[in-house]
């Protein structure tokens, strides 16, 4: 079932002092397709949960339309529009078995006992908790009782999943495991989900495409590879991961885009459309992006190593280069074949055109 969102404003308004207002969500427009994995992600207090609440009933919008599948759902109540959430707390019941928990909403629903067996069994046995169905809640593991709030949504058939922050309270790699888990079961069972995360890993994991959202407004909406390789401003590039800026004025502009930066001029394909020729612009390159060399006249920049940690996989270097405030962040993927460099040392850095995304 598609999910669309034309126009939303959420306005709070404070409980003491009438005619103070707060925009919480700020015009909010995006179509889910059927089927499909949305994230909304961005700082805690930008509007992801207000924004789910719209969606789900719990929360009534200032301003704009709401629509599951085509029907306009503004003045349709919590319980009518067929969406289940799993919260952050997980919500189970914990005087009822793993298997009554699974089965209570078919049972309000007036389901006969033999059919909830074989409906609670099926998606026992497609999330792994076939073994765990008599036990009772406190003898479940976090991640499991979070597989069980999973399986109680799904068994209902709901028609839009939504998650908020649900695996907020489990440690680090079951937090791992859980997102794979998650993402699974979505796609093995085609349920369009919405994903409430602060999380930028979690929100690339899951997603088939991420919302990324500042102060109640959308900053971008695209795909994970489209919100980290091709940021629209410094607050998505900034967000998502760790990014380099260099600013610089755009000299030319036609298919490609050229920045003149350090004193030299710089060409790249990948830019957004609100660069404009004679202003300035700022080239955005990942850590791993950039390549450390000997220093050279050629190089983009030198500067001096001022941090490095040897991670194993990976060396990770900070530059400190003359004139500039922020140290240039440098991930080396394979340092036993790229050479190590440490504290101290002279070097130059450079990239390929390919790596970098160019915005205003
Ligand atoms: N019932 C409410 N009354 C007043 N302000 C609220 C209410 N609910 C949320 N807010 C405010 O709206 C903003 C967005 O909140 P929320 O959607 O919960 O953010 P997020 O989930 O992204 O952390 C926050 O500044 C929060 O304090
Ligand atoms: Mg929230």
């Amino acid at each position: 079932m598609s999910v669309t969102l034309v126009n939303v404003t959420k306005i709070f308004t404070d409980h003491d002092d009438k005619n103070k207002e707060f925009t919480a969500v700020d015009n909010v427009n995006i179509e889910i397709k059927e089927g499909e994995m949305v994230t909304f992600l961005g700082p805690s207090g930008c509007g992801k949960t207000t924004t789910l609440r719209i969606i789900s009933g719990f929360e009534q919008q200032t301003k704009g339309d709401v629509y599951i599948d085509g029907e306009l759902v503004n003045d349709l109540p919590a319980n009518k529009r067929n969406s289940s959430m799993v919260f952050q707390s997980y919500a189970i019941f914990p005087h009822l078995t793993v298997a009554g928990n699974i089965g209570f909403g078919l049972e309000l629903k007036g389901m006969k006992k033999a059919e909830i067996q074989v409906e609670v069994d099926k998606i026992m046995q497609t999330m792994g908790l076939s073994a765990l169905g008599s036990r009772q809640p406190s003898q479940l593991s976090g991640g499991q009782q979070q597989r069980v709030a999973l399986a109680r949504a799904i068994v209902n058939k709901p028609r839009v999943l939504l998650f908020d922050e649900p695996l907020s309270n489990l440690d680090a790699k079951l937090r791992d495991q859980m997102r794979t888990e998650i993402r699974r079961i979505q796609q093995t069972f085609g349920i369009t989900s919405i994903y409430v995360t602060h999380d930028q890993a979690e929100a690339m994991t899951v997603s088939d495409r991420i919302m990324v959202m500042d102060k109640g407004i959308i900053q971008q909406l695209g795909t994970p590879f489209e919100i980290y390789s091709r940021p629209t401003n410094h607050f998505v590039a900034d967000f998502i991961g760790r990014a380099n800026f260099f600013s610089g004025t755009v000299t030319k502009l036609d298919t490609e885009v050229t920045l003149l930066v350090n004193k030299k001029e710089y060409t790249f394909s990948s830019f957004n459309k609100d660069v404009k020729k004679g202003k300035s612009g700022t080239i955005v390159i990942r850590p791993e992006g950039l390549r450390i060399t000997d220093p050279s006249p050629d190089a983009f920049y030198n500067g001096k190593v001022s941090h490095a940690v040897y991670l194993g996989a990976t060396m990770e270097y900070e530059i400190q280069v003359k004139g500039k405030i922020e140290p240039i962040v440098a991930i080396s993927y394979n340092p036993v074949l790229e050479g190590f460099h440490k504290v101290g040392d002279e070097v130059g850095i450079s990239f390929d055109s390919v790596s970098a995304h160019v915005i205003c």
